[in-house]
């Protein structure tokens, strides 16, 4: 027996097992995707949206953990910007099902952000992150109800439902877990069902005043056949349909009648997996080609074997358990940490913000897309982790940080010489006309800026952060935040209309160089700016009178070849139109860099320049903030805009 057949055949056990039981969870738990009865977002908002999205992923992490064991959990995290989170599924839930319905509404909740107070509540379970501790709370102003569509016009149900929810809401509360479910039955046929439950973090007056609130507004929705009150510390419904025991694990004749069906599921799900088993050995026997990325074959194949698939343990081991120490910066989409793996390669880890498990297929694919996206000027990914409790993206690690740790310091510029400059500007351009046009996939950054660009120990520039935009960053449902750039680097079609094509990267680009030989930030608004001018409108007065050279960072002054840094300032204003037409493509800006000639095309609109009363003014200050979907700013990326955005997008490849 040859070693290698047995390998594969050892995996091919565990596959079958995984997958058997894989089909049993889903079949055990029915409908595997609980309703959505409401998600209730805050109307104040964070000051700091990244800070405050790290801590809810933390205190969600560590309400996951107690609510699978326990069906309740809150936690708490973060020093500044602290998120408190709890999570409570019903009493009617199985394990296994409260498991699922806490990650449908860990899926669900984010949408809320950046509002600093939301929940959720799901046909199972309830989830709420604020930015106070909200264990105590009874009820509140956002409190509500959901009526049912149907009604009856029986006064027999009216009274029964009232009755039921009566004794349900006085019961719940002599209940250790504050829960309690019953029903009544109105006339032939005909019962009425309902539940009562207090999140166990209350104590007994609190829940007392909450059930009591609850009951009011469950029976206002009669005559409607179902009634939902959804309050700050409970939740009560009654309802036609006995739908606590359609979810629980236990019961009468309903469950031997479930019982059947998973067995009968299970039988089929086993057949299933078979069949794919044979299909799949035929493919392989045929040819040891790869197939095509669609084929499922191909998929388990990658998952399970593949050098892109890193172990959680290994790269938790090697960041030391994501120490603070190991961190080395924020982007958009997660924090990054430096690892060194057991063989003594030196990696950069990505947590990301939002998870992958439902996605973990396609996730993969992507991953293993963008992996063979390779260019000098690119950051390599190196693979991912998406079996662990959070997903995780593996990119080899460059020891000189990104550009803007060096540019906008006023000691560690001086590292940047001219030579470096201008290598750092070629370089971008080559990698970026490499994602928009040579690579197989055609990738739009949407990201361009000086943190984005990192430097090799000879600094060399390679761009990170890009690509995995492409499936999962644009579908809303994964994370509200993070779907826009960078406000100072954001094309005006795209920040107004939410156009996104490659010329809003050539956008970025134009201001990022702008930037370099500058070694001044743009500011995202010109009141934010010192000299009442944003860096963009100074230096397109400064072009026109003739003098922009004076604008060269002191560093550079007198220490480069003035022609090649008037050529490097004219590329900057050309890449950073305002009309996107008049942008050169990315290889055109590579050509006209690399180019002896001094014929250039003028510039021959000014940049975008001014977004006035967007941010507060002391957060802008400093950095550029990130846009998000701020009530202040007129060009939030509301739902429409976002809409707008998925259609270009998909229209640019026709282009
Ligand atoms: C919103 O913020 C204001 C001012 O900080 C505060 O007074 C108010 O209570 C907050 N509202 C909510 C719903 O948290
Ligand atoms: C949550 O889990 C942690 C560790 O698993 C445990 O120490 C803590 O007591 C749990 N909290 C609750 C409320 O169950
Ligand atoms: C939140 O408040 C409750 C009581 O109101 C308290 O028991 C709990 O420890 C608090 N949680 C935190 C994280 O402070
Ligand atoms: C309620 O009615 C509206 C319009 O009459 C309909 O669109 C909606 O689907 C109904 N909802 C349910 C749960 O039946
Ligand atoms: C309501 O009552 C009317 C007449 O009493 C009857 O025709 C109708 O079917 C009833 N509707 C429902 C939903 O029971
Ligand atoms: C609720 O109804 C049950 C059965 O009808 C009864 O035994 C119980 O005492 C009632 N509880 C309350 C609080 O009324
Ligand atoms: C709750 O329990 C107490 C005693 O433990 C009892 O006196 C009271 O009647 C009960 N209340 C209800 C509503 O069942
Ligand atoms: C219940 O909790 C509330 C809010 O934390 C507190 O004001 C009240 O004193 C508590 N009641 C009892 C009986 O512990």
């Amino acid at each position: 027996m040859k070693p290698s057949h047995s390998s594969s055949s050892t995996h091919l056990h565990l596959l079958i097992l995984f997958l058997v039981l894989v089909l049993f969870v889903a079949a055990a738990a029915g409908d595997t995707t609980p309703t959505i009865f409401d998600t209730i977002c805050g109307r104040n908002q964070t000051q700091d949206p990244e800070a405050f999205d790290v801590n809810f992923v933390t205190t969600m992490e560590m309400i996951f953990q107690n609510i699978t064991e326990s069906g309740f959990g809150a936690a708490v995290s973060g020093g500044a910007n602290t998120v408190y989170g709890l999570g409570q599924c019903f009493g009617y839930l199985a394990p296994t099902s409260c498991q699922i319905c806490y990650f449908q509404s860990r899926l669900k909740l984010p949408h809320c952000l950046p509002a600093t107070d939301s929940r959720i509540y799901l046909d199972g379970c309830f989830l709420r992150y604020a930015d106070h501790n909200v264990s105590a709370d009874a009820t509140d102003a956002y409190d509500t109800s959901v009526c049912g569509n149907a009604s009856t016009n029986s006064s027999a149900f009216n009274d029964a439902a009232t009755r039921l929810v009566a004794n349900l809401t006085a019961g719940a509360l002599n209940q250790t877990k504050f829960y309690q479910v019953g029903s009544a039955s109105v006339a032939a046929g005909v019962s009425v069902y309902g539940m009562a439950q207090c999140w166990r973090s209350l104590n007994a007056s609190g829940c007392r005043e909450c059930l009591e609130s609850a009951r009011a507004s469950a029976v206002k929705c009669l005559p409607a056949t179902d009634g939902k009150a959804l309050n700050a510390g409970c939740f009560v419904r009654y309802s036609t349909e006995p739908f606590y025991l359609a979810a629980s694990s236990s019961g009468g004749g309903s469950s031997a009648r479930r019982t059947i069906i998973v067995a009968l599921t299970s039988v089929v799900a086993v057949l299933a997996v078979i069949g794919i088993i044979i299909i799949w050995k035929k493919m392989r026997s045929k040819d040891d080609l790869i197939d095509d990325l669609d084929g499922s074959g191909e998929y388990i194949r990658s998952i399970s074997g593949s050098h892109l698939s890193f172990k959680y343990e290994d790269l938790r081991k090697a960041t030391d358990n994501f120490n603070q120490i190991n961190k080395l910066g924020q982007g958009g989409y997660g924090s990054v940490y430096k690892g060194v793996l057991s063989d003594g390669r030196e990696i950069a880890v990505k947590r990301l913000f939002f998870t992958t498990r439902p996605w973990v297929d396609q996730f993969f694919n992507e991953v293993t897309l963008v992996s063979q996206v390779q260019h000098k000027n690119l950051v390599k990914l190196l693979g991912c982790s998406v079996e662990g409790p959070e997903s995780l993206l593996v990119y080899e690690y460059l020891c000189n940080t990104s550009l803007d740790n060096f540019l906008f310091d006023s000691f560690k510029k001086n590292l940047l010489d001219w030579e470096r400059r201008f290598e750092i500007i070629v370089g971008t351009a080559e990698g970026l006309s490499y994602l928009h046009s040579a690579s197989e996939i055609r990738i739009i950054h949407r990201d361009i800026k000086a943190s984005n660009i990192l430097l090799d120990e000879r600094f060399k520039p390679k761009i990170a952060d890009f690509g995995l935009a492409r499936n999962f960053m644009e579908d809303q449902s994964h994370l509200s935040t993070g779907l826009a750039g960078t406000f100072g680097y954001m094309a005006p079609e795209y920040i107004v209309h939410g156009q996104l094509t490659e010329k809003a990267d050539i956008y970025s680009y134009g201001v990022l160089v702008l930037e370099i030989i500058t070694g001044r930030k743009n500011h995202n608004s010109v009141a934010s700016s010192d000299e009442g001018h944003s860096l963009m409108s100074l230096i397109w007065q400064h072009f026109n009178a003739k003098t922009v050279i004076e604008l060269l960072d002191p560093c550079l002054q007198k220490r480069c070849p003035e022609e090649q840094a008037l050529k490097v300032f004219q590329v900057g204003l050309l890449c950073a139109q305002a009309s996107p037409n008049l942008r050169p493509p990315m290889w055109k800006v590579v050509e006209l860099l690399n180019s002896e000639s001094k014929e250039l095309p003028l510039p021959s609109q000014p940049p975008f320049i001014n977004v006035k009363g967007t941010s507060s003014k002391s957060n802008s200050s400093e950095s550029p903030s990130v846009v998000t979907s701020s009530s202040k700013s007129p060009f939030s990326l509301n739902q429409i805009s976002v809409s707008q955005l998925d259609a270009s997008s998909s229209n640019v490849n026709s282009q």
